[in-house]
């Protein structure tokens, strides 16, 4: 049978995953959804290489959701200074003291939802990446990943369809949606894609037609 895009994304993930300190190796046990959350939450609109040095030092001052819970907002809000969005710190503080008080994180994405400040992204997020379960993971990079990958005209039309629809099972979703993150951050970009070195080209209806850039459509104006 022919392979699948999920196979060849997640034969090239298992080599070429990037090394970020809240992710755990690929196919290795699930990571703990305190980092995973903590992480996705200061993912929105920060670059991995910004964030990373600082999830390092809020997990070692704040190991737990429970220390977090309970240190002071000043604290909390001094040491996020200068990953902006005040208004996500306030989140953040918020979501911790409400995943303490009911004795951890939920871990369905629609449950997830239902904390404060967290969007579809976040919930999906997590439920896949700490939970392993089937959800359907889609930012700004896979939007475009999707949209390629399907020559999909509009900015937004069909992409979370066609994102369901190559998502693998629940054991090989936290991976999946981490390897196409990986994917349109260092392969899939925005400008001047790097198809010649894309694991799922095979499968890119894009590629193809050859015009990638052209996809997704921008927004008219
Ligand atoms: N951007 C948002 N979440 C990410 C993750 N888990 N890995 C890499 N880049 C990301």
């Amino acid at each position: 049978m022919r392979a699948t895009v999920a196979d060849d994304l997640l034969g090239h993930y298992r080599t070429t995953a990037r090394r970020l300190p809240w992710r755990a190796p690929p196919g290795a046990p699930r990571q703990d959804p305190y980092k995973v959350w903590l992480s996705e939450v200061m993912l929105q609109q920060t670059t991995v290489a910004t964030v990373t040095p600082r999830f390092e030092r809020f997990v070692e001052r704040w190991p737990t959701v429970e220390a977090l819970a309970a240190a002071p907002d000043e604290d909390i809000l001094q040491e996020w200074a200068g990953l902006g969005y005040y208004a996500r710190a306030r989140n953040l503080i918020a979501c911790a003291r409400a995943v303490a008080a009911r004795g951890g994180f939920p871990r369905t994405e629609a449950e997830l939802r239902a904390l404060p400040g967290l969007g579809l992204y976040t919930a999906a997020a997590i439920a896949a990446i700490a939970f392993g379960e089937r959800a359907v993971v889609v930012d700004t990079n896979v939007a475009r990943v999707v949209a390629r990958l399907f020559a999909l005209p509009g900015p937004a039309e069909g992409i979370r369809e066609k994102a369901a629809a190559i998502t693998p099972d629940a054991e090989r979703a936290g991976d999946f949606a981490q390897a196409m993150m990986d994917l349109g951050a260092t392969i899939c970009r925005p400008r001047a894609p790097r198809c010649g070195e894309c694991p799922v080209s095979a499968h890119c209806v894009a590629f193809a037609l050859g015009t990638p850039e052209e996809f997704p459509a921008r927004k008219a104006k």
